[in-house]
């Protein structure tokens, strides 16, 4: 059992059918650093209690920081009999610095605890990155709705034709929830940070007087666990960042979706940038939306890594369990995801041309006026019971002569209700309709345009 991290009590080693499925390092290794960095804090702990001489410590952090550079020039390299990441770096360091030094190091400290501390740390770093990956989506998005101001869609529940909308109230609207997801990474954040497992040993804690406080802010964290068990048994720090990473890959697909309906012929509301579309081999005047497919198709993936994961961890007795290895290739694959998917995806939403001329012809079509003449009512005084009915037989009357509300003549509004005077023309347009929805998180422009700076002061203040 040279080379490995147990060993003692067995007479034979492990079988190599055993070794294949025990072996993490193909997808750990790319948490070096990161047990690299708890090493050196581990070792000044051992240091700070008297468990190492100076000397020792210091030799500790040289061979460590050998490895981490080696590492990062891509030479380093764990080797197939290494079973995780921890195992391969213990029998690199012992190869650097001797078995003497390099063996002390391990004292006070389990991969039970290790892991939980590192790979909390890899997922603050990357928790940072798609955070900052989120917001450039954001602020693409309120480019496009701040570059749109005057221009107004056919805003739509159930998909038909609703009320007219300002497009950039409809573009705000999916800026908002991944300003949530952001603000869902930040609390994530917080408690993370606030919650080092360094010190829980095994499961019980450790005997030897390290102190965890030090090894937590060695690593940047703001405190460390108050209990061992949980320390070294709970993952719901991972499937809630899986979950946040699962929810931008909802909040999104819901956007793309969208924009594979705009790019159709039927709807003919955007027009893709060329460096943001794709080809197709045999069909020549193709241009596809594969990005915003992507990321649809992708969404589910995320979603998948949450499910897979939660179900590992469902009814696992305390503490740790080997199973607790699977927590990891999903939420790797969540945040590769999203940091391929992102950056894509940002740039085909910052690039879309609106067809705002042909949004503004539809937005008043389909009767989406109708609850402008119920309003008006209201504010002629008629009960919005009757004022629903009226307009419901203005839609009648319109859908049985072919035109559309405002295709109805004075005579026409007349003979429906006396109460339907000429004055209702005033409320018949898209831009009246929109101008009057002027209640805060309303469609008004002026409304829209606070909205847009409260969106941005938000975003300037993350
Ligand atoms: N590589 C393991 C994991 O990712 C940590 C090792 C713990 N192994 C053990 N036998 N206690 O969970």
């Amino acid at each position: 059992n040279e080379g490995k991290l147990w060993g003692g009590r067995f007479e034979g080693g492990p079988s190599p059918e055993l070794e294949a499925l025990s072996r993490s390092t193909h997808f750990d290794w790319r948490l070096a650093l990161y047990d690299i960095a708890g090493s050196h804090a581990h070792a000044k702990a051992l240091g700070a209690a008297g468990l190492l001489t100076a000397d020792e410590e210091a030799e500790l952090h040289r061979g460590l920081d050998v490895l981490a550079e080696s590492y990062t020039s891509g030479r380093l390299l764990p080797s197939p009999a290494d079973e995780d990441v921890h195992g391969a770096l213990e029998r690199l360091l012992i190869e650097e610095v001797g078995p003497d030094i390099g063996g002390k190091l391990r004292a006070g400290r389990s991969r039970n605890d290790q892991i939980a501390t590192l790979f909390r740390c890899y997922l603050l770093d990357h928790g940072r990155v798609v955070a900052g990956l989120v917001l450039d989506l954001v602020e693409a998005l309120a480019g496009q709705a701040d570059d749109h101001l005057g221009a107004i869609m056919p805003g739509r529940t159930h998909l038909q034709h609703a009320q007219p909308v300002l497009l950039s109230h409809h573009l705000l609207a999916h800026a908002w929830p991944l300003l949530r997801d952001v603000d869902r990474l930040g609390d994530w954040q917080a408690r993370v940070r606030s919650d080092s497992p360094y010190g829980s040993g095994a499961l019980a804690g450790q005997s030897l007087g390290l102190d965890p406080e030090l090894v937590a802010s060695e690593l940047g964290f703001t405190g460390s666990t108050a209990n061992s068990i949980d320390g070294t048994a709970s993952r719901d720090f991972v499937s809630e960042f899986a979950f946040v990473c699962a929810q931008v890959g909802i909040d999104i697909s819901r956007l793309a979706e969208e924009i594979i309906l705009w790019a159709t012929k039927e709807f003919d509301f955007v027009t893709l940038h060329d460096s943001w579309s794709t080809g197709s081999s045999i069909m020549p005047q193709k241009k596809n939306p594969d990005i915003a497919e992507l990321a649809r198709g992708k969404s589910g993936r995320l979603v998948g890594n949450l499910a897979g994961l939660l179900t590992t961890l469902k009814a696992l007795p305390l503490a740790y369990n080997r199973d607790l290895q699977e927590d990891k290739e999903p939420v790797f694959d969540s945040i590769d995801t999203l940091e391929v998917l992102l950056p894509a995806f940002t740039g085909q939403v910052a690039t879309l041309t609106y067809n705002t001329e042909r949004m503004a012809e539809l937005a008043p079509q389909g009767f989406s006026l109708a609850t402008d003449i119920a309003e008006w009512l209201v504010r002629e005084g008629t009960p919005f019971r009757v004022a629903h009915e009226l307009a419901g037989a203005c839609v009648r009357a319109a859908e049985a002569k072919g035109t559309d509300l405002d295709g109805l003549t004075d005579d026409e509004f007349a003979r429906i209700s006396p109460l339907l005077t000429p004055q209702v023309r005033l409320v018949l347009t898209a831009a009246g309709s929109v101008e009057s929805r002027s209640g805060r998180g309303g469609t008004a422009p002026e409304r829209v345009r606070e909205q847009l700076d409260e969106l941005r002061r938000m975003v300037a203040a993350t």
